[in-house]
């Protein structure tokens, strides 16, 4: 019921209505953006969750992680498989390479023409690793759009690990291919916050000022609220002191991850007994659960901050609460790099926190073992 490690949308997805309703009205209006936040917020939930609900026949959302692709063919292909099932072709990578004269057959039967996808057949018929292909093929579907009066909604996740193809000019071709396109949305997201960084925000990047940048926040405590209490409700389930919820999302910040892990241990809890009423026991048991499961992601972000030099002794001591003995100047660049990384976060001017509360018990050695 409560799914972690995996993208959730549908009845199991909380919260996050105003950014749906913003989202959704980019996407009605060919607004291209990226959305931002660190590991675990919900990015990738929150496009497909929104892919769901899309009603206008004509909009076609088509995500790719681009994680997956390790080189620029696969994704080039990727994208078409996906772009041309939209008209109801299916394999069409492998009938453009194999079965060119069944695939033209098939085309006359669905609203294209062989004039309409030459260049994406002829280009899935060599592998040459070239990006002007992926651009070429992107420029196709852009045809194709107008002439059938479609749109399309291109999600590349991760999107960052666009620079392991270490393609000259990479990020220069693809925003003067993107900007082209009238039809096509593109979005993009990460979860490496310093390379993301550096794609969008970057004055000298060529996709500085690419569309719109949004950050996610954390859950809102009120939304998740409402959101979780009706879904236990379907299952007749409820918090003996219901004062006992709200001090544990304070706690977990309303981390969308951590919440979401932690809800699910209380749940298996109370299968395992049989029982419908959540106890202030089966949350701090449920907790401790919890925190072990995401010890290892935390030590994992954690050790990040060791290759940079005094990163690791401040995040010790905001945790901790203890001075840091550092200049202002210095200050600001460590904690920017923190930032960076997506392990701190500006709640005012000069002042960052660690949002997980998880990390923060892991610095203090707040929770046993
Ligand atoms: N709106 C939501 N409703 C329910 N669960 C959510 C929601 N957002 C996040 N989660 C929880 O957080 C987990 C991580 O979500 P998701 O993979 O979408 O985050 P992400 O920001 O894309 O992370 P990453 O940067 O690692 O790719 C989900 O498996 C789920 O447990
Ligand atoms: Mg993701």
């Amino acid at each position: 019921m409560f799914n972690v490690g995996s993208v959730v949308s549908g009845k199991y997805f909380f919260d996050r209505k105003i950014k749906i309703k913003i989202l959704t009205e980019y996407i009605n209006n060919n607004q291209s953006f990226t959305l931002k936040a660190p590991r675990g917020y919900g990015k990738t939930s929150l496009i497909e969750h929104i892919f769901l609900n899309i009603k206008d026949k004509k909009t076609t959302p088509i995500s790719c992680d681009i994680k997956r692709y390790p080189n620029i063919d696969l994704l080039t292909q990727s994208l078409s498989e996906k772009y041309f099932a939209i008209y109801g072709i299916k394999n069409f990578v492998q009938k453009a390479k194999k079965m060119v004269t069944d695939l033209i057959d098939e085309i006359d039967t669905v609203q294209l023409s062989y004039n309409d996808i030459k260049t994406t057949i002829k280009l899935l018929s060599h592998d040459t690793q070239k990006l002007e292909h992926l651009c070429s093929m992107l420029d196709e579907f852009e045809t194709i759009n107008i002439k059938q009066n479609h749109k399309t909604v291109i999600f590349l996740d991760e999107f960052q690990d666009i620079l392991k193809y270490n393609y000259p000019e990479i990020l220069n071709i693809l925003r003067a291919t993107f900007q082209k396109h009238k039809t096509i949305t593109y979005i993009f997201a990460g979860s490496i916050e310093k390379l993301m960084y550096h794609i969008f925000e970057k004055y000298s990047s060529p996709f500085y000022k690419f569309g719109i940048v949004l950050e996610l926040d954390l859950f809102d405590k009120k939304d998740l609220k409402t959101d979780v209490i009706k879904l236990l409700k379907n299952k007749n389930i409820i918090f003996q002191n219901p004062m006992d919820f709200d001090d544990i999302l304070t706690r977990l910040n309303c981390h969308p991850y951590n919440t979401v892990m932690l809800l699910q241990k209380i749940y298996y809890l109370l299968l395992e007994d049989n029982r419908n009423t959540i106890k202030k026991d089966d949350i701090a048991r449920a907790y401790n659960l919890a925190y072990d499961s995401a010890k290892r992601l935390i030590e994992a972000e954690i050790e990040r901050t060791k290759n940079i030099k005094g990163t690791y002794k401040l995040m010790y001591d905001i945790a901790n609460n203890t001075a840091d003995g550092l200049d202002s100047n210095l200050r600001y660049l460590r904690n920017v790099q923190l930032e960076n990384l997506g392990l701190l976060t500006k709640v005012s001017k000069g002042k960052y926190e660690i949002q997980d509360s998880f990390m923060v018990d892991y610095l203090t050695a707040e929770v046993p073992k």
